[in-house]
């Protein structure tokens, strides 16, 4: 069962609530291959999605995943609203509530606007990602990837390389993942990976020949340029040759391993263009699962499940 107002973060779900929201993302799968893919499940609700930072798959799935559900979707961008006259958020969500919208989907450079936005309205949020905190929605994708191509998560290894200091991606993976039952492994340069992270249930591997040897699933980060204020490795031209993936370095690996990146990609630094455009590489895959996740959550926080 999944009833909550918000969808905040991983941290808070328990194990059968993400297998709920997975269960039924895969039953929206069906959905999405009918020859008209759309429901009437959320006719007259509104959803708005209200995003801080650039973003293509997130904001897109979630416009998408609205209309095939019927919702009527708005996107604001900070450009071209209030924010730009001085407006607080606290002041666009009261003015937002006034219109009374069922749902926010907001993607924000500060890690806890989603929860500060949850307690001050009485619309639902989703978190489309804060700061370097949480990316929820893209955790719960990358679960339904991977067991949809493994059958499982339990017991399978998992290795997270590159830029984990500074990704959301890489906190949400962790908690969604370990939470499952994976074996989680973080791979990068020792400036990139955060101080006690073991904590949170991972194994800490700085050579990438290593850190892959053994896994079933490889997620490669992005590095976060507009998130670092100091150099973090001499070189991107360094970090590639050290932590970019290439064949030649996959052939240490797994012969059924699989590639995951949460994009956007930069080939040639965190990833070799032979290996995203791979048979064994899910970039696109996981892009579909996102959208077949976000209808799942829209449905089960608006009261679909009803
Ligand atoms: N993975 C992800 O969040 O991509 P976008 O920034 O394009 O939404």
């Amino acid at each position: 069962m999944f009833k909550r107002k918000d969808l905040l973060g991983i941290q808070e779900l328990s194990r059968e609530e993400i297998c709920f929201i997975l269960d039924t993302a895969e039953s929206f799968k069906e959905v999405l291959t009918r020859p008209i893919k759309k429901v009437p499940t959320l006719r007259g609700k509104t959803v708005i999605n209200l995003f801080h930072e650039p973003s293509t798959r997130t904001r897109v799935s979630f416009e998408i995943a609205g209309k095939r559900l019927s919702a009527d979707t708005i996107n604001i961008s900070p450009s071209a609203s209030s924010l730009t006259k001085g407006e607080s958020l606290k002041d666009m969500a009261k003015t937002l509530e006034a219109m009374n919208p069922d749902i926010i989907v907001i993607r924000h450079p500060i890690p806890g606007a989603p929860h500060f936005l949850a307690q001050k309205a009485k619309f639902a949020v989703i978190n489309a990602g804060d700061g370097a905190h949480e990316h929820p929605t893209q955790a719960l994708l990358d679960l339904l990837t991977i067991r949809e191509h493994k059958g499982k998560i339990e017991g399978l290894k998992v290795a997270i390389v590159g830029d984990i200091i500074h990704s959301r991606v890489a906190r949400s993976d962790i908690f969604a993942l370990v939470k499952m039952g994976a074996a989680v492994k973080v791979v990068g340069p020792p400036t990139l990976i955060p101080p006690l992270i073991e904590k949170l249930g991972v194994v800490v591997e700085y050579n990438l020949e290593r850190g892959i040897a053994d896994c079933d699933v490889i997620i490669l980060l992005r590095i976060q340029l507009e998130r670092q204020n100091r150099l973090f490795f001499p070189s991107i031209r360094e970090y590639s040759r050290l932590y970019g993936l290439t064949l030649a370095k996959l052939s240490k690996a797994q012969k059924d391993v699989l590639i995951m990146h949460p994009g956007p990609i930069n080939r040639g630094i965190e990833i070799d263009p032979q290996v995203a455009d791979a048979p064994f590489s899910l970039i696109l895959d996981q892009v579909t699962n996102g959208l077949a996740v976000r209808m799942a959550l829209l449905y089960l926080i608006l009261g679909g499940e009803s």
